[in-house]
């Protein structure tokens, strides 16, 4: 797998390797040890906080010992698209120039799909045009051939909530009763939506009932990233105080996406040094942009939705609610009315729930400019 150089040292999208990763020690050696020990993992967190780049730093590092499969199956709307998309990470996975790579092109061909270009990357995408059940035996195919495979196999399934969208009903059982019978192979389940992903794994009656260990991954700690941060703009010979940096981390809500995108940019618009001012200055900017994507969330929301999307957002982290007084401060209505339109925004991924330390529960916006937008105006 060749790694090109990102713009900044700040990536906002994709893997560039270790030197620009920062941190996920603990979890990436959770993430081994599950491996080693043939134990399937299931990966959740709200999204945008690192979970693609853990399994991306994951599979950089062990694959000299594994064949490493990362599939998203986000796009995919049914069983042949999962099939597709398996075969096509399936063969990008490793270069047709090696053994094994020869002997996986050699094996898909032998299925018959059809082999088209990507017109960007040029990278080969496999389609099958099958009825859905043949789909499935292809899947079985597939995964019968990477278990013969000398080297184990850690194959990543990204976005898998995503099976539930697929009309083919019976999905999860099935693939349940292949993936158990697997002894080289160990899958990483990962998904943004917590609760679609724990009631797959944690519900005892459904067929992935603790097929796998769970690896919730929480934000970088603060102080991690704030060294990180010093470091990078340290080694581009920029200046910044820890101050600096930490104001930044708790602008962002140390939200690794958006420190990303805001050191991003904070990096591109300084000098030698980076002061208050600067990263105030870009930030701003930020939001301004944003603005048209922000008002357009009202066209696509309720009034109710809209009011309680704005009261949560200035709130920043909200704890009760349907209490009285957050309901009076904003004038939601009724307590009713809150828990509808908190549960499709929830379900429109604009908010999330999540826990703090003492473990009690609070929603808070997704998008951090949003939060900071709203927080600014009158
Ligand atoms: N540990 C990290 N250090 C530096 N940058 C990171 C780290 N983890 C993730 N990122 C950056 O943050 C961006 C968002 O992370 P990522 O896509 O992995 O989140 P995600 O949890 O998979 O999000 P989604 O739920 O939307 O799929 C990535 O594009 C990557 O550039
Ligand atoms: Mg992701």
């Amino acid at each position: 797998m060749k790694i090109e150089k990102p713009f900044t040292p700040f990536p906002s999208v994709g893997y560039f390797g270790p030197e620009y990763f920062c941190d996920r020690e603990k979890e990436t050696e959770t993430l081994v040890g599950n491996i080693k020990g043939g134990q399937s993992t299931t990966l959740v967190s709200i999204r945008r906080i690192g979970k693609t780049g853990l399994i991306k730093h994951l599979q950089h590092r062990i694959r000299k010992d594994f064949i490493c499969i990362y599939v998203d199956i986000l796009p995919t709307e049914n069983s042949i698209d999962f099939l597709n998309a398996l075969a096509t990470a399936i063969l990008n996975s490793v270069p047709e120039k090696t053994n094994i790579g020869a002997k996986i092109w050699k094996f898909i061909q032998t299925l018959r799909p059809v082999i088209s270009y990507d017109s960007l990357s040029g990278s080969p995408n496999v389609s099958f045009n099958v009825q859905p059940k043949e789909s499935e035996r292809h899947i079985e195919n597939l995964l019968a051939f990477l278990e013969q495979q000398e080297k184990p196999v850690v194959f990543a399934i990204d976005e898998f909530q995503q099976i539930l969208e697929y009309p083919e009903k019976n999905m999860e059982a099935w693939l349940r009763t292949i993936v158990q019978q697997l002894k080289n192979i160990v899958f990483i389940f990962s998904g943004s939506q917590p609760h679609l992903m724990h009631e797959m794994f944690a519900n005892p009656s459904k067929p992935f009932f603790r097929s796998t260990v769970f690896l919730q991954l929480e934000k970088i700690e603060a102080s991690v990233y704030q060294k990180f941060i010093l470091q990078k703009f340290t080694d581009a010979k920029k200046e910044i105080s820890e101050k600096v940096a930490l104001e930044i981390l708790t602008w962002t809500n140390v939200h690794t996406y958006f420190v990303q995108l805001l050191c991003n940019r904070v990096f591109v618009n300084s000098e030698e040094k980076v002061t208050t001012e600067i990263w105030q200055n870009v930030a701003q900017k930020m939001l301004e942009e944003q603005q048209a994507l922000f008002l357009g969330y009202r066209n696509i929301l309720t009034g109710e939705q809209w009011k309680l999307l704005k009261a949560i957002a200035k709130e920043g982290q909200t704890y009760l609610l349907t209490s009285k007084n957050f309901v009076q401060k904003y004038t939601l209505g009724s307590p009713a009315t809150v828990l509808r339109s908190l549960k499709s925004l929830q379900k429109k991924s604009f908010i999330y729930k999540q826990f703090d330390e003492k473990g009690n529960a609070y929603y808070s916006v997704y998008d951090v400019l949003f939060q900071r937008w709203i927080q600014n105006q009158y």
